[in-house]
């Protein structure tokens, strides 16, 4: 298969592949999308084989407009059309119950849907001028790292796809937020962009972390079925640090590595959480590019936008953490 390229002017001909039932890559400002028609089983079941995806793993539905959400969830408490009025369009996803006219296959065979309104306007043009809800996850081979520009796309997706949107780098750079509705009470189910303690102090409302980010998911069915496949993978093998002591263990990983021959590559971000979101993804998918062995990564404060960048970093590292404390690590 050929993979058409589209330029950011050409947002109508990329919607006619939409409709007819093709898969584009597009941008969003979290991460690239690689999306299909939702409503449309044949298309979404494309998605799942190009990405090489596990079949119980639901697709995040995206809409252009709030207008949009009446036709696939069954009903949208009051609560939450508030948080959506504040943050949309942008980096946060709502699970809610679905209607019939949402296909199974899209939900992975769930009775609730993803939905989320991206802010990136090549994004919301493209729903708009497709005139369907497009089902989206992440345009990345299935393990690999979310791509964060279009060029990262084609590197797992070229021939596999039918078009691409060539916009602009993500600017987040991490995937949304997903926040779960459906059971009385809020919980984040992937963090993000959006954080538990912005929600909370916009609308004084509890909002739980679904699940500690040090704590391997070892249910066989968590809430967030994505949360138990293995993610943002590169090729090398990846190592957080963390602790006071970090400096001196990151020396000595150094010396260790130079020893065995070992080709290293460090990832410090000297704390700025928001530059670790924009650069972490990319960073990983380069080190592979120049055949790095090991990824030290020097790990976040894990609190607002850090905690998220973490939940990435402790998954693409498979929880190697090495934890420079004062004891012996
Ligand atoms: O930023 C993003 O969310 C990007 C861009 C393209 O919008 N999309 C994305 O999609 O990251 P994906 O498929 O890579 O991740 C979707 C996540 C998965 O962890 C999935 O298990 C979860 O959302 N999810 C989707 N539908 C769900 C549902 N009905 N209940 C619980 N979790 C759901
Ligand atoms: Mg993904």
């Amino acid at each position: 298969m050929k993979t058409e390229r589209f330029t950011e002017k050409e947002i109508e001909k990329a919607a006619e592949l939409i409709r007819k039932g093709g898969l584009v890559a597009f941008p969003t400002e979290t991460v690239y999308g690689l999306g299909a028609n939702a409503l449309d089983e044949a298309a979404v079941s494309k998605i799942y084989k190009a990405k090489g995806r596990p079949s119980d793993n639901p697709m995040i539905v995206h809409i252009s407009h709030i207008s949009e959400l009446d036709d696939l969830v069954l009903e949208i408490p009051h609560q939450i059309k508030q948080i959506m009025n504040e943050f949309w369009p942008g980096p946060i996803t709502f699970i809610l119950k679905k209607k019939d006219i949402v296909p199974s296959i899209t939900t992975g065979g769930l009775d609730t849907v993803a939905i989320r309104m991206p802010e990136s306007k090549v994004a919301r043009d493209l729903i708009k001028s497709a005139g369907v809800p497009i089902a989206a996850p992440s345009a990345n081979s299935s393990g690999r790292p979310s791509p964060t520009n279009w060029q990262d796309v084609l590197e797992d997706m070229e021939g596999r796809i039918d078009g691409i949107i060539m916009g602009s780098d993500s600017d987040v750079g991490i995937e949304s937020t997903v926040l779960d509705c459906t059971a009385g009470k809020f919980t984040i189910l992937r963090p993000g962009f959006i954080t538990a303690e912005m929600l909370q102090s916009k609308f004084n409302i509890e909002v739980e972390n679904g699940q500690g980010i040090f704590e391997k998911n070892l249910i066989s069915k968590p809430k967030s079925p994505g949360m138990k496949y293995k993610h943002y993978a590169p090729k090398a093998d990846v190592k957080i640090i963390i602790g006071d002591r970090t400096e001196e263990v990151l020396k000595e990983e150094k010396d260790k590595a130079k020893q065995t021959g070992l080709k290293i590559a460090e990832l410090n971000y000297n704390g700025d959480s928001r530059l670790a979101a924009h650069n972490f993804f990319t960073d990983l998918r380069e080190a592979d590019r120049a055949g790095v062995d090991i990824i030290l990564v020097i790990g976040l404060e894990t609190k607002e936008l850090g905690y998220s960048v973490m939940n990435r970093m402790v998954k693409s590292a498979g929880y190697q953490i090495i934890k420079a404390d004062e004891e012996k690590i």
